[in-house]
């Protein structure tokens, strides 16, 4: 068979697949949502379901988002449909690929806002305003930007913008270049962070918090919590690394591919986690502050450290560009549908879509200020749709991914385009995606009602 190519273009090799599969991964779920997440729900037992759930779902589905999008070399929904009927089933799978457009567009809706604190800390470390603070007037600062709705939309417009500009312009070299750098520097400062969280006296009770594993401290909740960001750290259920792995050059081996990206996504935000659950205990700070922990515990820090104010600014830029990198992939998907089944020109789609996102955006960072009586299901807008994506639209579009791949697709285009070096390999993978993560899955979705 003559080997299809996407019409949005192809990544030049397969390492800046990596490296761009990674910038989709590494993000606000790393070093901002695992840290608070692990904070809120008691540690060590925690992480260790996190990992497991890395391990056994998280990677395998995502080498069935990154087969299906490279054998179709189409967005989600395209891809679904037409590889459900070259298998001779129903072209209703494309449905999937649907939900995930939506979950997209929802996830983005909130990760802009905070992406736009991290904005809003770029120029506050830069200004020196954070030199020497202490604990309760981080706690304060970050409070006080909260209620400022001016503040916030504007950010949230600014990164919104960033956004629009890179997804307009295409798979993009220039973007290629800056990941090249940005991620290994991002690497290196969280290490100068944790040297640092190293030296205070609360790195050995930040350890054990995160370490010792504690059963009673674990409900089902936490196991649902641990389970869907698996999914959101790792960009899966939604579309975004099936559309990536549609433009994944043919060569490149897509286990070891993907297995690179899921392990450079867990240190990072490992690493997150024991910088920061150091300075929240050598200061006395709650760990189960919520949403705000890393605003309030890395200020805190940067301040009392030699060349606090450089690194500051340093980290909270690489944060920031490891956001942008994130939320590009969340538009991908839906930008490329739109090119392809709509008709419209990428710069056209990229506005349309970029125009709804930012809009529900506003409804998310009125939570904190203007809206903040407004509840659904008892939560506030912007940790609803945290809810809903990370902890039920992800999963369930994993466990549809993980049925497709398992049962639906034709085992010969799986063969094909995996190519494992064992058979032994093969059945394993083919084992988990067919069983194993839609059951585990589905275990978890009803013990929670
Ligand atoms: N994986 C990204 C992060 O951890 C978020 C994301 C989710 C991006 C889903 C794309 C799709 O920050």
């Amino acid at each position: 068979m003559q080997e299809k190519k996407s019409i949005h273009g192809s990544w030049a090799s397969r390492w800046i697949f990596i490296l761009a599969a990674t910038g989709s991964a590494v993000g606000l779920g790393n070093i901002w949502k695992f840290p608070y997440i692990t904070g809120e729900n008691g540690g060590g037992a925690f992480v260790l379901v996190y990992l497991l759930c890395i391990a056994l779902v998280g990677i395998p589905i995502m080498v069935g988002e990154v087969f299906i999008g490279r054998r179709a070399r189409q967005s989600p929904v395209n891809a679904l449909t037409d590889l459900a009927q070259e298998s001779g089933q129903s072209k209703k799978w494309g449905l999937v690929g649907l939900m995930g457009m939506l979950a997209g567009v929802l996830i983005f809706s909130f990760y802009s806002i905070v992406a736009g604190w991290v904005l809003q800390y770029i120029f506050s470390t830069a200004s020196g305003a954070l030199n020497g603070i202490s604990s309760e007037a981080a706690g304060a600062l970050f409070e006080g930007l909260l209620a400022d709705p001016t503040t916030l939309l504007m950010w949230h417009t600014v990164f919104t913008i960033m956004v629009l500009v890179v997804v307009s312009a295409g798979v993009n070299a220039g973007l290629e270049r800056a990941t090249r750098i940005m991620m290994p520097a991002l690497f290196v400062l969280l290490l100068v962070l944790l040297g640092y969280a190293m030296s205070t006296d609360g790195f050995s009770a930040g350890w054990h918090f995160m370490f010792d594993f504690d059963v009673s401290k674990l409900s089902w909740d936490a196991v649902l919590v641990a389970l869907g960001h698996s999914f959101f750290t790792l960009s899966l259920g939604m579309g975004s690394i099936m559309t990536y792995g549609s433009y994944m050059p043919k060569r490149a081996s897509i286990g070891s591919t993907v297995l690179t990206i899921g392990i450079l996504d867990t240190l990072v935000a490992l690493v997150a986690g024991l910088a920061i659950f150091p300075i929240i205990f050598s200061n006395g700070m709650d760990p189960a502050a919520g949403p705000g922990l890393m605003f309030i515990s890395l200020p805190v820090a940067f301040g009392q450290m030699a060349f606090g104010q450089l690194f500051g600014f340093l980290f909270f830029v690489l944060i920031g560009v490891a956001a942008w990198t994130s939320a590009i992939s969340l538009m991908e998907p839906t930008v490329a549908f739109l090119v392809e089944r709509v008709g419209m020109t990428r710069k056209k789609a990229t506005l349309a879509l970029g125009t709804v996102a930012w809009a529900l955006g506003i409804l998310c960072l009125g939570s904190f200020n203007f809206m903040s009586d407004f509840t659904l299901f008892g939560k506030n807008t912007f940790d609803f749709l945290d809810y809903l994506t990370a902890n039920i639209m992800l999963p369930l579009g994993g466990i549809f991914v993980a049925l497709f791949a398992g049962w639906v697709v034709k085992e010969k285009f799986a063969k094909d385009e995996l190519s494992f070096k064992s058979e032994a390999l093969f059945k394993v993978w083919k084992f988990i995606v067919k069983f194993i993560a839609p059951v585990a899955v589905t275990v978890v979705f009803i013990l929670n009602l």
